[in-house]
């Protein structure tokens, strides 16, 4: 102790450095803006699995698109459109239909992002309203080959009842319009949760 002190530390100095050390060992590091917390206290309590079936409706065609166009591919050589990019705000529903209980919305963008094959990078948010799941919401992140039979995407994280989520879907097209490119996708969410 005595060694770090200078020479000439009078008892003022090194009562201040006494005193600084034992602040720091009661309180923290001096201005933290951090601390640990207890998950119980902030109502996470157990982390469980749940898995939910879903089918994305993206309709390209027509009067009333739920996916537009907002970025064009840069170049018209490219036969998987490099570069294209679309927003899109598509019903999430809890069977194949159209006309079942929609539960949600797929909110976000695709884009192209292979040159080789057609291959999506899919960004979005699975917004649900349906029951305790209204408003929270669920992040995809991932790759998605259009034309393999199954697709996995990874789940991200999520808000409300989906804080801290982590975990996977798996796409299927279920049917696709190749004239008019509309497409429904079954989508299996494998989530763990608190
Ligand atoms: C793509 O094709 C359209 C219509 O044929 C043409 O007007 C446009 O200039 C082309 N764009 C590029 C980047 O070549
Ligand atoms: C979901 O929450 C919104 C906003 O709180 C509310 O207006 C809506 O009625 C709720 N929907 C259902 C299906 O509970």
């Amino acid at each position: 102790m005595a060694r770090i002190l200078p020479k000439s530390g009078s008892p003022f100095v090194i009562f201040s450095v006494v005193f600084f050390f034992i602040a720091v060992a009661v309180a923290g590091k001096p201005n933290s803006f951090s601390r640990s917390l207890s998950q119980k206290k902030i109502g996470l309590k157990k982390e469980k699995l749940s898995h939910f079936r879903l089918y994305w409706h993206d309709i390209i065609s027509g009067p009333n698109p739920t996916g537009v166009i907002v970025v064009g591919p840069p170049s018209n050589t490219s036969v998987t459109g490099f570069g294209l990019t679309r927003m899109i705000d598509n019903p999430l529903t809890m069977g194949p239909k159209m006309s079942s209980k929609l539960v949600g919305r797929a909110q976000g963008f695709y884009a192209s992002a292979a040159q080789q094959e057609l291959g999506l990078l899919m960004a979005m948010n699975f917004a649900f309203i349906e029951g305790k799941y209204n408003g929270s919401t669920i992040t995809i992140l991932g790759r998605n080959p259009v034309f393999s039979t199954v697709r996995e995407m990874p789940v991200i994280g999520g808000s409300g009842l989906f804080r801290f989520a982590r975990g996977y879907v798996q796409a299927k097209t279920h049917t696709l319009d190749l004239k008019t490119g509309d497409a429904t996708v079954e989508y299996n969410v494998f989530v763990m949760h608190y």
